[in-house]
């Protein structure tokens, strides 16, 4: 298995999984529609890593994507695109919905129609909602509490309830908690179209001073300091699970957590990216965010059982990363 089409490879996740994978030396084929993306990442993954990768500006849907398949002589699928924020999937729930799900249907029909043997899907710690106990094991009930979430959940129901991912494919959904962080070169890293969503790289852009403070959404939430605890993990942690899973053979669909096990605090990541980088972050606690919940971490066992992946960066280390690639990229 060495022929890895990789969806939305130049995006967050994607861009830092094909460096790594160009470097294990296989050969990849990344398509992505740039809804989210810029096509400079190209040339910056190029950079980073000497084997160069076909690219196709395509989405999910097109028809053009099976020839692509067929022609390729592709064994293997990491599926990350898809639209990503929660907020905005509260206001556009149809878009949303054709997008991530109807996209991926499509997608998934020619994975079946072409055979292909080796399935890694990009799924998510939110299909867990509001979590009944902690820390998150993957059997935890699902109950998504935005429209993104749900998305995340269909997709995941049309691989589970389909005989041929069920029997003639090696399936593995990995449930992501919190990436943030950046390639060590600073080559690449989260570069968010518009005002970020999320937490990182909101506190980036208080550092560079494109806003005045970070805004804390509520520190009223039942944990140690009040405000929201999260998994974070180091996206070059992340890809690491991502090599596992896509050399883990099994037939059938299995489901991997991918975070640390340690949560931490709104106020833990600000003090820690001070003490890091040595740059205050003012910041001013106003109103919770809606659907936002106290504490969310994983149970990273599973992958760490079969898949023998554990992450390895520490707090630290994400919030100097993140740095290093924001100072580098105005
Ligand atoms: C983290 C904490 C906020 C911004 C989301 C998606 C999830 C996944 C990861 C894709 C929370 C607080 C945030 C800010 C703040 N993405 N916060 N001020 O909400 O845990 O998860 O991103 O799969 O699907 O839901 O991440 O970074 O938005 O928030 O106080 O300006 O930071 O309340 O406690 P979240 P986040």
């Amino acid at each position: 298995m060495k022929k890895i089409l990789v969806t939305g490879g130049l995006g967050f996740i994607g861009s830092h999984a094909i460096t790594s994978l160009l470097d294990l030396d296989y050969d990849i084929f990344c398509i992505d529609n740039c809804s989210n993306a810029n096509l400079n990442i190209i040339s910056r993954i190029n950079k980073i890593s000497s084997k160069p990768f076909i690219f196709r500006k395509i989405s999910i849907s097109d028809q053009a994507l099976g020839e692509f398949i067929k022609a390729n002589e592709i064994d293997s699928v990491i599926h990350f695109a898809g639209l990503k924020s929660v907020g905005e999937s509260v206001n556009f729930p149809a878009k949303y919905f054709y997008n991530n799900v109807i996209g991926s249907k499509i997608l998934l029909d020619n994975l079946k129609k072409y055979k292909i043997k080796n399935f890694i899907f990009s799924s998510s710690a939110t299909v867990y909602g509001n979590p009944l106990f902690l820390p998150l094991k993957e059997t935890h009930p699902i109950r998504a509490t935005n429209p993104y979430g749900q998305n995340k959940i269909d997709i995941e129901n049309m691989i589970i309830n389909d005989s041929y991912f069920q029997t003639e494919c090696s399936v593995k959904i990995l449930r992501y908690f919190n990436p943030i962080g950046a390639h060590s070169s600073g080559i690449i890293g989260e570069s968010p179209i518009g005002i970020p969503n999320n937490l990182m790289p909101y506190i980036l852009n208080v550092a560079k001073k494109v806003y005045s403070k970070l805004l804390i959404f509520g520190d009223d939430y039942n944990t140690l300091d009040g405000t929201g605890v999260r998994d974070y993990i180091h996206v070059m942690d992340l890809v690491q699970g991502h090599i596992k899973a896509i050399q883990y053979n099994r037939l059938g669909i299995t489901i991997f957590n991918l975070g640390t096990g340690q949560g931490y605090s709104v106020l833990d990541l600000v003090s820690t990216f001070e003490k890091v980088n040595g740059i205050k972050i003012p910041f001013k606690v106003i109103d919770r965010r809606p659907g936002d919940v106290d504490s969310v971490f994983a149970d990273p066992s599973e992958a760490s059982n079969f898949l023998k992946f554990k992450a390895t960066r520490n707090l630290e280390q994400m919030c100097h990363d993140s740095w290093n690639f924001s100072i580098r990229n105005n």
